[in-house]
């Protein structure tokens, strides 16, 4: 409260009035480690000594920002766009024909100009055969493709059409634990209920049907459960479901009666021997009509992640499958309201889903460059689990696809306690202590969810090489300073 000439003025919008669902909103993966992390590094850039020269930030799934080259094609049809008057220079024709085309089909020729809000139409098309194409032939229809700024944008757009009711009667979205926390902080902001079902870690973190059933049915208790959201590959868990559990997750929602959202923006980080990505659109279509015609689903996917790593475009699409034709005109129009996707973000996904061919002279460079991004997130997968799995006291999953491994970590109990004292969770407390110590970056379990008296941390395997070498070696050691600090 301050004085003026209007007497006693209060804030109209203080943390007393403001929305208390957006209070509620935690987002773990750029929490309190991470803004610790950010201050550290400014302390370093001024001289304050550490035991430690560099932050290094194995925290968020952010390719580029830790030296993931973009690929080259990508980003000559994007400068080409950008800057047309390029399109006199020396680029490749391949280049130039892709940079043409997008243009073409841009108001005023120009990547400038806002497009319709489900997308620019030629690139819902290429979205739709590239969806053709992945599912060996089961047609896709442009009319059911959404272009979004990123999937994040998309996945919340769906949640809202989800939610509503009130008190028993209120939406509950399934969603698993551990979770991408995305959609923990979509729900609280919504209000509606999140109903946790647990990934088993001794299996691999997959996912068992009986524990759908369990969770359901303690969610239909106190809400109204309308939709499962299944993250395949996992974040943060870095698991690869199998064929049979995708079949018995769309069995499930069909029996249920549950909306589906498959989130498969890890689509192409398929590592593990004997794994294979499924999408859920191609295992329900293969199921047949009984399911096919009837069960709801939408599926995302991003320019973010795979080999493209293009975080910052904020490219992505979903496709829908089965949803009401009258709620259709109301997507429609809640995505018009925001007038339409990043266009420079549908340009780099029309790339991502019409890349060079064969006959094109972009080809051998654009497969050589992806065929390497993946090869070495492969390679650095295998090693985090192997490397973490000699820790006496650290218990990691195989990296089956994805970025992430998501260890279980045993805690002493002096040191459990030492974190109960600062009033902060045990892996919070863990996660703090190696910023401090080491440098390096990872965010707790907690933020995550985790099954009671079980700590984690998640981390990406993004630092190069190297340096993903380094920083195995440094939590290996800190991980033995701290058990016996804390015995
Ligand atoms: C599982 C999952 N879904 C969605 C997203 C959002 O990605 P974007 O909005 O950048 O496409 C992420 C980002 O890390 C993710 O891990």
């Amino acid at each position: 409260m301050t004085e003026n000439g209007l007497g006693h003025w209060e804030r109209v919008l203080n943390v007393d009035t403001m929305n208390p669902n957006v209070k509620r909103v935690e987002y773990a993966v750029r929490g309190p480690v991470v803004q610790r992390a950010v201050q550290i590094e400014k302390e370093l850039k001024e001289g304050v000594k550490k035991p430690f020269t560099e932050v290094i930030k194995a925290n968020i799934g952010d390719a580029h920002a830790m030296g993931q080259k973009p690929i080259t094609f990508f980003r000559q049809v994007i400068a080409l766009c950008v800057y047309p008057d390029l399109l006199e220079d020396k680029f490749p024709e391949d280049a130039k024909n892709r940079a043409r085309r997008i243009l073409q089909a841009c108001g005023g020729g120009s990547l400038g100009a806002y497009s319709a809000s489900s997308g620019i139409e030629v690139i819902r098309q290429d979205v739709a055969k590239y969806i053709e194409r992945r599912d060996g032939g089961i047609p896709s229809n442009p009319d059911n493709i959404y272009l979004s700024s990123g999937a994040s944008d998309a996945i919340v757009t769906m949640l809202k059409l989800l939610t509503s009711g009130e008190g028993k009667t209120r939406t509950g979205v399934m969603i698993s634990i551990p979770q991408y926390p995305l959609y923990s902080a979509a729900l609280a902001e919504l209000a509606a209920v999140q109903i946790s079902y647990c990934l088993d870690e001794d299996k691999c973190w997959s996912l068992d049907v009986n524990e759908l059933r369990r969770a359901v049915k303690a969610g239909r208790e106190h809400c109204n459960p309308r939709a499962i959201c299944i993250i395949n590959p996992g974040n943060p868990t870095g698991q690869v479901q199998s064929r049979q559990c995708i079949e018995d997750v769309i069995r499930f929602a069909a029996e249920e009666h549950l909306f589906l959202m498959a989130d498969e923006v890890y689509q192409d980080n398929v590592y593990a021997e004997g794994c294979q990505f499924h999408s859920f659109k191609k295992v329900l279509f293969e199921m047949g009509p009984e399911y096919s015609s009837v069960v709801e689903l939408a599926s995302f996917h991003s320019t973010s992640k795979c080999y493209m790593g293009e975080c910052g475009f904020r490219g992505g699409y979903m496709e829908v499958i089965n949803m009401d034709p009258e709620v259709k005109l109301q997507l429609t129009k809640l995505v018009s309201v925001q007038l339409c996707p990043s266009v420079p973000g549908q340009a780099l996904l029309d790339l991502v889903v019409n890349p060079p061919q064969p006959d094109e002279p972009s080809y051998d460079t654009f497969i050589k460059e992806r065929t390497a991004n993946l090869h070495i997130l492969s390679e650095k997968a295998k090693m985090t689990a192997q490397v973490l799995n000699t820790v006496p006291g650290i218990h990691c999953n195989p990296v089956q696809g994805a970025m992430y491994t998501f260890p279980r970590l045993t805690l002493p109990e002096k040191a459990i306690n030492a974190a109960k004292e600062k009033e902060q969770a045990p892996d919070m407390f863990y996660c703090m202590k190696l910023l401090e110590e080491t440098g390096i970056c990872l965010v707790p379990g907690s933020g995550f969810g985790q099954r009671d008296g079980t700590y984690h941390f998640r981390m990406t395997i993004l630092p190069a090489t190297e340096k993903l070498k380094i920083v195995l070696e440094k939590i290996r050691e800190f991980h033995k300073r701290f058990t016996e600090e804390f015995s």
